[in-house]
């Protein structure tokens, strides 16, 4: 059985008291309400960490994550976000290789694959972000284009390392922008992504590998998708600011 997992990426969004708010909020459904079997992750700017942390308490299937970190460890690199210190205030997960990060951070495949080494180097779960532009599925090279992000920052990796791994699949066309895949378009998609990996891995290993969707998830969608074989959970954007939303979206598996 593959993890499910749904995590929220809260982006550049939120005060100090907005991400208590919803924090505390999040918590307190999820221990009220019947939630199956699902690892949550909070992935909120930097700045919050530690108090999201200290309000996860001791809920044991809530977990802390971080938006990116750097490819180095230490070092004078003016306002980066090492994994050795995400991992110091508490964080287990770390999303990276955002579409935002790729396009406006000039995020390229081969600097991805040192900042998942380095989150692995610190027991972070790296949540690795993949996904085509519209053009491109346009032109219906979409599949190639994404393996060909996951061969060149991630296939590098030993079997062991990647086998911690967590795939995000985020159509850019679909992020933000209400244009939600069909669920048989991402159940094509991870389908292609698993028989990616097993062609390097072997297909045990493939089968453990948790790959998420990502783009205008909602409540209203949630089940659907997730109702997909090789779909095991999402990256949540807009709606994970909504502490209903976000919980009635992990109440959909
Ligand atoms: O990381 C989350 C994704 O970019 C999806 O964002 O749910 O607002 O479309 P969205």
């Amino acid at each position: 059985m593959r993890k499910k997992i749904v995590a929220g990426n809260w982006k550049m969004n939120g005060t100090q008291e907005e991400g208590q708010k919803l924090t505390s909020e999040i918590v307190n459904m999820v221990k009220d309400e019947p939630v199956n079997d699902v690892t949550i992750v909070l992935n909120p700017p930097f700045v919050h960490a530690s108090n999201v942390k200290k309000l996860i308490g001791d809920a044991s299937n809530i977990f802390l994550g971080g938006q990116n970190c750097s490819d180095k460890a230490s070092g004078a690199f003016t306002g980066e976000v090492s994994a050795p210190i995400l991992a110091s205030f508490g964080a287990s997960y770390v999303i990276l290789g955002h579409s935002e990060r790729r396009e406006y951070f000039k995020e390229s495949n081969e600097l991805l694959t040192e900042k998942v080494k380095q989150a692995l180097e610190n027991g972070l779960t790296p949540i690795f972000c993949c996904g085509e532009p519209l053009e491109i599925r346009e032109a219906g090279t979409h599949e190639a284009y994404v393996k060909d992000q996951l061969t060149e920052s991630l296939f590098g990796l030993s079997e062991a390392d990647f086998e911690k791994i967590v795939i995000a699949y985020e159509p850019i066309w679909a992020i933000g922008t209400g244009k939600t895949a069909t669920s048989e378009q991402a159940q094509d998609m991870h389908a292609a992504i698993r028989a990616h990996i097993a062609s390097k891995y072997g297909q045990e290993l493939a089968d453990k590998i948790s790959i998420l969707y990502g783009g205008s998830c909602k409540p209203s969608n949630a089940q659907e998708i997730f109702s997909k074989p090789d779909v095991d959970g999402g990256l949540i954007g807009g709606a994970s600011l909504k502490s209903r939303d976000f919980v009635d979206i992990i109440k959909s598996f």
